[in-house]
């Protein structure tokens, strides 16, 4: 469904993806890990153009939209997707409900009457009930990421990626979380892309593991294979041990 070839970025002198391949198959949880600052958050930004590639294909049902510049067309590529950032980027100005059914009047053409449902509908999914008149900033920091996750289910999306959907969550809301992932991916089909640090996660939801490292993928494999790879980058990143080939890195 999503085809990535060879593709590259850079910011100013540094080369953060290096010639990334990746598939992401239809109905299916594919999840990215890798270190901090490896250039996850930009691959899947590069996915729904939020930035624009330096060079390689991104081909989404057989469409290639690496360079795409129309206003139009990208905002067909973002009907198709929802999106978690990391931030959980609410506007800070708007009540929950209304963050909530933001998307809607320009992604949908839901009537709307049918708002203040739809708001209550998806928060309680993500576990929160009547705050949806409350600000972002009355909320606690679990609380803001899981208001950005219902915002995202609002439009209905058939493709989400997640940027560490569970970070800041207690155990047992990172678990819903998790459920809703794949309860999403069972009853409608829904294809996802997850980045987690949260290894536990990681091989209870992910059909794919793709570990990038380097700018590259390093290891792409079935979530069964994957948890038993004798890929030393790998390894030491699901052990999570500070000693092996991954050594800390101290920018200046
Ligand atoms: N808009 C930008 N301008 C300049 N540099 C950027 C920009 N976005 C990201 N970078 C740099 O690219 C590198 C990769 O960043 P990215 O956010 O993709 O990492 P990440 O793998 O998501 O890390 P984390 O796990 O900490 O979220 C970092 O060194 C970051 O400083
Ligand atoms: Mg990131």
């Amino acid at each position: 469904m999503i085809e990535i070839k060879n593709l590259q970025k850079h910011f100013g002198d540094k080369q953060i993806l290096r010639g990334v391949n990746l598939n992401i198959k239809e109905g299916e949880v594919t999840t990215i890990i890798g270190g901090s600052g490896t250039g996850k958050s930009t691959l899947i930004k590069c996915i729904i153009r939020l930035l624009e590639p330096d060079g390689g294909n991104i081909i989404v049902n057989g469409y290639d939209i690496t360079h795409i510049k129309s206003q139009m067309a990208l905002a067909n590529l973002r009907r198709k997707f929802g999106y978690l950032f990391q931030e959980g980027a609410l506007f800070d100005s708007l009540t929950v409900g209304e963050n909530v059914v933001f998307g809607l009047k320009y992604l949908t053409d839901i009537p709307k009457a049918d708002y203040a449902k739809i708001a209550k509908e998806k928060l309680a999914l993500v576990g929160l009930k009547d705050i949806e008149h409350l600000k972002p900033s009355e909320l606690s920091g679990g609380m803001k990421k899981r208001v950005s996750l219902a915002r995202v289910l609002a439009t209905n999306p058939k493709v989400i990626l997640y940027d560490e959907p569970t970070s800041g969550l207690d155990p047992i809301m990172s678990q819903i979380i998790n459920e809703l992932v794949l309860d999403l991916k069972h009853k409608l089909g829904v294809t996802s892309i997850v980045i987690t640090h949260d290894m536990k996660s990681a091989f209870e939801i992910s059909d794919t593991l793709v570990m990038l490292y380097n700018g590259i993928v390093e290891l792409a494999a079935p979530a069964e294979k994957f948890k038993k790879t004798k890929n030393p980058y790998a390894k030491q990143f699901i052990d999570g041990s500070s000693k092996g080939p991954i050594q800390m890195q101290i920018r200046n």
